[in-house]
């Protein structure tokens, strides 16, 4: 009999609760005890742990965000926050802990293994940027939210004849921003990754208006050199004119709410169940993730510190499609 302990870290994704349903109920049927911490590693140090059975989970399948709160907690960075979060652990008879989150906090679920506790990580943010894993918890949903915002602008873009920039989020990486662009039509697509030439983009706008095209579409990753409002700086001091006229819209946090699609429901209840198989196992030290249309383990330390390379052959598909 185990006593096992979830948590939910960093940015939320939807299917984040999807994923807590199964640790929970994966762990019932197990025959242990299950936790849950609420607020993140900032509730581990302070204790604000409860049981969690079968039915504390019902309801929550199709709901976005997390039931457990999440937080980015300072005083985790410190040895002396660790330290402390694993003596509460300890106290409450906690033998493995879940953590549900992305780069940040699978590098908290990291420093709290090198302490030599038994920890579990599973792959969740929007941002598709965590190495050990294809896809994460909540990709598709936000995916499709910003796709949902491209159909919306070229409606009105085209009764305007506009051009429209979308800057979508994903930090450092530009996956959002790709595969929306790309399901999108865009015209353009800025990506972290990829040195863009913001005379290139203005010259496509200009080609688009020139073979009448009624509406364009930029997407613009926000850890992209030239985001949104830069690109708008630039063709400001840079054009005399641009065939279209020129509007910008920030998906921001719009990406992370709402309901988790089939994708991330299915992908987070497979996760939940391979983190429970991981600590049966006593697999610890581990993300959980998806390789090959396989739940897989990857030790911690080839994951933290580093982000996902996107797919330069996705790169090349967006050029050709263009
Ligand atoms: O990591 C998820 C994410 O939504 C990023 O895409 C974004 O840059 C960041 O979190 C925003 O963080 P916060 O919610 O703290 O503003």
């Amino acid at each position: 009999m185990k006593h096992v302990a979830v948590l939910t870290s960093g940015g939320d994704a939807p299917g984040m609760n999807a994923a807590i349903r199964a640790v929970v109920r994966c762990g019932v049927s197990k025959g242990w005890s299950m936790f849950g911490v609420y607020n993140g590693y900032a509730g581990l140090i302070s204790g604000n742990i409860r049981p969690m059975g079968t039915r504390d989970v019902g309801g929550i399948l199709n709901k976005g965000g997390t039931i457990l709160g999440s937080a980015r907690c300072q005083e985790f960075y410190t040895d002396a926050g660790r330290l402390k979060a694993i003596r509460t652990l300890r106290q409450i008879g906690i033998d493995a802990l879940v953590v549900i989150g992305g780069n940040g906090s699978q590098t908290g679920s990291y420093e709290l293994h090198k302490l030599g506790f038994p920890v579990v990580g599973i792959a969740s943010t929007i941002d598709n940027d965590l190495c050990g894993t294809e896809i994460t918890i909540g990709v598709d949903t936000a995916l499709n939210i910003a796709l949902e915002a491209i159909d919306r602008l070229k409606v009105t873009a085209s009764s305007h004849q506009r051009a429209f920039l979308l800057e979508v989020m994903g930090r450092k990486c530009g996956y959002i921003a790709l595969m929306a662009g790309i399901a999108g039509g865009a015209e353009y697509i800025l990506i972290p990754e990829v040195e863009t030439d913001p005379e290139e983009v203005a010259e496509t706008l200009d080609l688009a208006y020139q073979h009448g095209k009624e509406h364009a579409i930029i997407v613009v990753a926000e850890g992209a050199k030239y985001n949104a409002e830069a690109l708008i700086n630039y063709f400001e001091k840079h054009r005399d004119r641009l065939g279209f006229k020129i509007r910008a819209t920030i998906l921001g946090h719009v990406q992370r709410g709402g309901n988790p699609g089939a994708f991330d429901r299915i992908l987070a209840s497979r996760f939940g169940n391979g983190a429970i198989e991981a600590i049966d196992r006593e697999d610890y030290g581990v993300l959980v993730g998806l390789n090959k249309s396989a739940i897989t383990t990857t030790p911690l330390e080839e994951v933290v510190g580093k982000t996902k390379e996107i797919s330069m052959d996705m790169v090349k598909l967006a050029r050709a499609l263009d």
